[in-house]
């Protein structure tokens, strides 16, 4: 089959953490390889602390409802007015902490595609589905919700995360070919329905940090990656950016 040439991506999720000098910080010292999409994704209210930085932003979360009566909610509205151009949904800290389901994971996707932001789409299993060789289904599961839901634009506009829950944080990083491996399998599922798959950018995200990230990245269908706790030091995540160009 022809490879597709996909520019990589990555993204830094700093979950809760951060603050206004962090904000700073990487607006001054991150450096992002031209052929990188680079990304980074603060607490909603460090979104306007950033004025000018040479890399993307994104919000973490997203309602699926356009307004009013959703106490403590935010639009995809006003992610825009923000300058978010991207937002992670489904991330596995939502699904466990907020019960979000692969239904509503869906509704919100759709929201952001129809209101012009990117969806960066979390997927990923639980260890005991590793463990019982329940992967693909998990996964096929949590995507084709979203999938069914959507319309073409998905495939123009979306982006995957393969996050396996038990690599989360937890310094047990997937192996390369374990990453790959789900990976190609994602691509080659939604390759079924739509060939425009082939250029969708699926990143890997689970304990990805300056030393292994150069290794993932050179997968066939490793785009990139999603980078938690690592997103957070500045020197890392040049480091990371740079294993990505
Ligand atoms: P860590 O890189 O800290 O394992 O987090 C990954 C993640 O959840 C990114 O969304």
């Amino acid at each position: 089959m022809m490879r597709f040439e996909r520019k990589k991506m990555v993204a830094g999720n700093w979950k809760m953490n951060g603050n206004a000098d962090l904000v700073k910080q990487f607006m001054l010292e991150i450096n992002a390889p031209e052929n990188v999409d680079v990304i980074v994704c603060p607490p909603f209210v460090y979104l306007a602390q950033f004025d000018s930085q040479p890399f993307a932003l994104g919000a973490q979360n997203m309602s699926e409802h356009e307004k009013g009566a959703h106490t403590g909610d935010i639009s995809a509205h006003m992610l825009k007015e923000l300058g978010a151009e991207f937002v992670i949904l489904g991330h596995s800290e939502r699904r466990q902490d907020h019960n979000e389901s692969n239904e509503l994971v869906a509704q919100k996707v759709k929201h952001a595609l129809i209101n012009g932001l990117k969806p960066i789409l979390c997927v990923g299993e639980p260890l005991d589905v590793r463990e019982n060789g329940d992967v693909f289904a998990y996964v096929q599961k949590q995507i084709d919700a979203v999938v069914s839901l959507c319309s073409e634009d998905f495939f123009d506009k979306a982006v995957i995360a393969y996050e396996p829950i038990w690599a989360i944080g937890t310094g047990k990083t997937a192996s390369p070919s374990q990453a790959q491996e789900v990976h190609q399998f994602i691509r080659q599922h939604l390759a079924k329905t739509n060939e425009k798959a082939q250029r969708l950018q699926i990143l890997y995200g689970g304990s990805v940090n300056a030393d292994n990230a150069k290794q993932l990245f050179a997968q066939d269908d490793i785009d990139g990656g999603l980078i938690g706790g690592a997103s957070l030091k500045v020197d890392d995540f040049n480091v990371i950016c740079q294993a990505a160009s």
